[in-house]
């Protein structure tokens, strides 16, 4: 992986990198999607989190992934596409998927569903599985690039395999940069939770991953989300541990005990203490999470005790990633 060429970095001498962080205007995105098109690594914003983006249909393009991220291998990619129309060049989306596309795409929503025949997208990408996922992001750059390439972009959330997920440019610099051709910056992201995953498999739609869209907004249009079978491969990245901060967490803390760190929600919580959401809004607290679960690790405390998060509305997916934070590893 010899690829880093024009910043003189090596991950596998460990040499230092320049950090490229591009600004995304057009220039940065033809050099973005140049990059891609020559099997590189891209760090790119989407509305949901940062993702490191490949071409998909390039097979080792895509395993420069799963290396950079030192992701397991079973665990599958989401293909970015523009819009539906691409996306049905992939997939056999169903009615029901179809539905949620046009009122959801571009936006924080993955579809899965079977793989299309004479779909272009590596195997590897959907680890073997005769399904794959599909995503319109909404950001405005993620749009550019993937116009600029021409094909969808393999793209995982740009953080080191069980790492807090990206919500800025710096962040997957932070994580991955010596793999990546180049960041695409284009700000903070504006929801800061993963896109949710709804699968098509059977007769009911199955919510494989809560996240930035709120599961009474999808059952308003499809009826009622199925779990997904406990111990199935419908949702493999559904690992316990996984958006793991270095410091323990401790849920559902009405208050700091001795020697932790409070992450507070909202309006009275103590004074100095970082807050999810003062005004207890949990659009911003979900938007603000994982940023501040970085800000706090950073710090390298011991132990941090979150507030309780009501599991209505986002507050589902944060308490979701909350919970794979929390798990023991
Ligand atoms: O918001 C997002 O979805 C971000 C941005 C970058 O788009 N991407 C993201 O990707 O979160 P990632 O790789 O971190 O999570 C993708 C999830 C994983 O849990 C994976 O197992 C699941 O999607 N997935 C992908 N293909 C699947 C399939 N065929 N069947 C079941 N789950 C699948
Ligand atoms: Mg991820």
């Amino acid at each position: 992986m010899g690829e880093q060429g024009d910043q003189g970095g090596d991950s596998r001498t460990g040499r230092a990198r320049a950090v490229t962080i591009a600004h995304a205007d057009a220039a940065g995105v033809a050099r973005a999607a140049a990059a891609i098109r020559e099997g590189r690594l891209v760090a790119m914003p989407t509305e949901t989190v940062y993702g490191v983006a490949a071409d998909a249909t390039n097979a080792e393009a895509v395993a420069r992934i799963y290396a950079a991220k030192g992701r397991p291998r079973f665990n599958p990619l989401i293909a970015h596409v523009p819009d539906l129309a691409a996306a049905l060049e992939l997939a056999d989306l169903p009615p029901a998927a179809q539905a949620l596309a046009q009122a959801f795409w571009p936006g924080p929503l993955t579809l899965v569903a079977p793989r299309r025949s004479g779909c272009t997208v590596a195997s590897l990408a959907t680890a073997g599985l005769d399904s794959i996922a599909v995503r319109a992001p909404a950001h405005p750059v993620a749009q550019a690039l993937l116009q600029a390439c021409g094909r969808p972009l393999a793209a995982p959330s740009a953080n080191r395999s069980g790492h807090v997920s990206p919500t800025r440019a710096a962040h997957a610099e932070a994580d991955l940069g010596a793999h990546l051709a180049l960041t695409l910056d284009g700000g903070p992201c504006a929801v800061g939770l993963e896109s949710t995953i709804v699968g098509f498999f059977g007769a009911a739609p199955v919510l494989l991953r809560p996240g930035g869209l709120a599961r009474a907004a999808i059952e308003a249009l499809v009826g009622p989300l199925a779990a997904p079978e406990s111990g199935s491969i419908q949702a493999p990245g559904q690992l316990a541990s996984h958006y793991a901060p270095r410091a323990r967490l401790r849920l559902d803390a009405i208050a700091p005990e001795e020697g932790e760190t409070y992450l507070a929600f909202g309006p009275g919580g103590p004074a100095g203490a970082d807050n999810l959401s003062a005004r207890g809004d949990l659009v911003e607290a979900a938007a603000r999470l994982f940023d501040l679960l970085r800000k706090i690790d950073a710090r390298e405390v011991a132990a941090i005790a979150v507030a309780p998060i009501p599991a209505e509305g986002l507050g589902e997916a944060i308490r979701d990633r909350l919970a794979r934070a929390a798990a023991p590893r």
